[in-house]
């Protein structure tokens, strides 16, 4: 018989990290001929993944520009992704979560008329300005798809409320299956200045954050908050990978820059970084990726944000909604540094996102669809 031929579209660095395991698993089964096409909105941070994971991607349209704009990546994607389309004919298109780069691709499939796989579906803040693009990006993405992989049961309630309950499968978030991979993968020895840490006598704050809601204002506060934590705790270091795009860099220089403990560093790659999390005291975070992959390594979060679609770690009781202003992130941390019993509470693995089969079932649920297998597959359930 001949294979589905399918190919992933994705362009940054969580897009990668998530689509990763997902096409070792397509790369298995021979019912699949599983092809990549990269828009590389990100470069360096993509490129990274796709050796971490010995992933090779035939096409690529390398469209990242220093300091791109919606606009111009989405129009980039576009025209570049429609010619893809037209010389690969795939069979099926499967993109991921809610980049620009996930929302020129489902709409170039559309309009080539082939049916799309929407991997981390149903995920809603309920504010189209929070987070931005992403929220309408995703939700714009749910209209197109013809199978939606809902991490959780939540997220596929949320697709239901929309009305979208054909073709939906519960199949836990692929990071999950990802950390499988790179756990196991440290090598014991940090390759930038890490190595420097003496991790038995510190305490190591990670902090990330990129979000484009949160340039100006709330990325002062934020970086302030972090500031006044490691001058008021003389055994916090610490350590931020900043992201390379300019506008963050400049922001965390200026408040962070040169000062003792705080270590502004650049992008790890992600066994480093999965590394870096399961040493950390606390994570500090707008990451989306982080929210799912500290609690599962029974880190506390504090994520840096007004809103958030992932609630199951707060429900958990691992993740904690921050906000963006100083004082509040302060307190809220100063707790965490400062009474064992509230970091205890909060410092159990727990795994609402997956338990690292959900590539498994994205792929069983293709074989389905396409009349290749008899059942669907069974729902994720934590
Ligand atoms: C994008 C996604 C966001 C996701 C984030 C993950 C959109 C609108 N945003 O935001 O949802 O959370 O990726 O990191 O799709 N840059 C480099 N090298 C790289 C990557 C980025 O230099 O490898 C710099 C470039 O100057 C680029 C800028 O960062 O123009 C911004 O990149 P962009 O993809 O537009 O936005 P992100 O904030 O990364
Ligand atoms: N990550 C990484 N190196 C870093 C910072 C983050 O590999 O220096 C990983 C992180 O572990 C997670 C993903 O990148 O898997 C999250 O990406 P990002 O925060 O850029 O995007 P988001 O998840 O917010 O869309």
């Amino acid at each position: 018989m001949t294979p589905i031929k399918v190919m992933s579209i994705f362009g940054t660095r969580p897009e990668a990290i998530k689509m990763a395991p997902l096409l070792l698993e397509l790369d298995r089964r021979p019912e699949f001929e599983s092809v990549s096409c990269l828009t590389a909105q990100h470069r360096e941070m993509l490129d990274s993944v796709m050796s971490l994971f010995d992933l090779v991607a035939p096409y690529d349209l390398d469209i990242m520009e220093p300091g791109q704009t919606l606009t111009t990546i989405t129009a980039k994607a576009l025209t570049g992704l429609g010619k893809v389309l037209a010389e690969a004919k795939p069979d099926f298109v499967l993109v991921h979560g809610d980049t620009t780069t996930t929302l020129a691709a489902a709409l170039a499939a559309f309009y080539a008329k082939i049916p799309v796989g929407h991997v981390e579906a149903g995920l809603r803040s309920g504010d189209i300005y929070s987070p931005y693009p992403e929220e309408m990006n995703r939700r714009l993405v749910s209209q197109i798809a013809a199978l939606h992989f809902a991490p959780t049961a939540g997220n596929a309630a949320n697709l239901r409320r929309e009305g979208i309950t054909d073709g939906v499968f519960i199949t836990g978030n692929t990071v999950i299956d990802a950390m499988k991979y790179t756990v196991p993968r440290f090598s014991g020895a940090f390759e930038s200045d890490l190595d420097r840490i003496d991790w038995k006598t510190r305490r190591v704050i990670t902090l990330t954050c990129h979000r484009r809601e949160n340039f100006g204002a709330p990325m002062a506060e934020i970086f302030t908050a972090a500031k006044i934590l490691v001058e008021r705790h003389s055994d916090v270091t610490l350590i931020y990978p900043v992201h390379p795009n300019p506008i963050v860099q400049t922001a965390a220089r200026e408040i962070l820059g040169g000062r003792e403990r705080i270590f502004l560093i650049d992008p790890l790659d992600t066994v480093q970084m999965h590394a870096l999390l399961a040493r950390s005291y606390l994570v500090l975070t707008d990451s989306g990726g982080l929210q799912e992959e500290a609690p599962a390594l029974g880190k506390p979060v504090l994520v840096l944000r007004k809103e958030t679609e992932r609630p199951e770690a707060i429900q958990a009781g691992t993740a904690c909604l921050a906000g963006v202003e100083c004082d509040n992130i302060l307190c809220l941390a100063e707790r965490l540094l400062t009474d064992p019993t509230a970091y205890e509470a909060m410092a159990k693995a727990r795994n609402p996102y997956g338990d690292g089969h959900a590539s498994t079932r994205i792929a069983d649920a293709i074989l389905w669809y396409f009349g290749r297998k008899a059942d669907p597959p069974a729902n994720f359930n934590p």
